[in-house]
């Protein structure tokens, strides 16, 4: 007799509020993030009938994300996306760099399978906790025929993973979508070898366009300890007062490569004939940073 192989579901861990626990239950607004183990996280949730295999990445507020959690989470979805008797990937991570873990994981892998990231706003042990039921979630997500690459799902929606945003600070559903992001074509995507071997990561600062914006900041850095890029979050279309847009063409021409975005929640900067620095399509300020980031590790040698 053929049984029929069940096909195994990889659980990573990271830590976040998901993984959180409260002082006391009943104020859960004051708790340490990345407590519980990920074993521990499954036991609440529902996985009847599923294999599932279980990985602690890291346990870490997500506020705290680094460059080597970045490749080690790498490492792991792109050694288990690989194995023919895996469905699926799911990654427990905080809510609040979430954006840019998905969009780092999205672009560099490209998964053909489906890798569902997933989190919550309330402590673990918060009697009302979402985060048994987006677990619950992300573990159907990632048997769904129509599901693939990296994906977010939190609070009943799912998200695809290079257009999620974190739009609120405290309500139960803080993510909201970007319509229609893509990578722009003008930036190079490394490898997973190459981010793997990378041990010296660019240094890509951001800054804002504000009243007053003198571009001092940028002017002192580019003396002090050169970041070889800068992401500007420009006002409405990726404008720039003139003495920050004077500042970041000076460090232009000493070698950074400048990219500007939009410091608006929605719509990116469109072209305009005026422009004199590069811009970052749709790209929120946070992905155009790791967009760039990533640009400038695929010209290390
Ligand atoms: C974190 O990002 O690790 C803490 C906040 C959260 O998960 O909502």
């Amino acid at each position: 007799m053929n049984a029929k192989k069940t096909k195994k579901i990889v659980v990573l861990a990271t830590g976040g509020t998901i993984a959180g626990l409260a002082s006391h239950a009943a104020k859960p607004q004051d708790y340490k993030a990345g407590q519980v183990d990920v074993a521990d996280l499954l036991q609440g949730v529902a996985h009847d009938g599923l294999e599932l295999l279980t990985e602690q990445v890291a346990q870490i507020d997500s506020k705290d994300m680094s460059f080597l959690v970045w490749q080690s989470l790498l490492a792991r979805v792109a050694h288990w996306v690989d194995q023919d008797d895996v469905q699926g990937v799911v990654i427990t991570h905080g809510t609040d760099t979430l954006e840019e873990t998905a969009y780092f994981l999205q672009t560099v892998l490209q998964p053909t399978k489906p890798v569902a990231m997933t989190c919550a706003m309330l402590p673990a042990n918060a009697p009302d906790s979402d985060g048994p039921g987006n677990l619950k979630d992300a573990l159907a997500w990632v048997q769904q025929p129509i599901a693939l690459g990296v994906s977010v799902a939190c609070a009943g929606q799912v998200h695809a993973g290079q257009a999620v945003q974190k739009n609120h600070s405290h309500q139960r559903n803080p993510f909201t979508s970007q319509a229609g992001i893509t990578h722009p074509v003008a930036l190079h995507v490394p490898s997973v070898a190459q981010v793997l071997a990378c041990t010296h990561w660019p240094r890509v600062e951001l800054v804002f366009n504000h009243t007053s914006a003198d571009g001092r900041l940028v002017h002192a850095l580019m003396v002090h300890d050169a970041p070889q890029g800068w992401v500007v979050a420009g006002s409405g279309n990726g404008t720039l007062h003139h003495e920050l847009e004077a500042a970041l063409l000076d460090a232009q021409k000493q070698g950074a490569q400048v990219l500007r975005a939009s410091r608006c929640a929605q719509g990116g900067v469109q072209s305009r004939e005026a422009d004199v620095l590069p811009h970052a399509g749709g790209l929120t300020a946070v992905q155009a940073r790791v967009a760039l980031l990533l640009h400038l590790v695929a010209q290390q040698t």
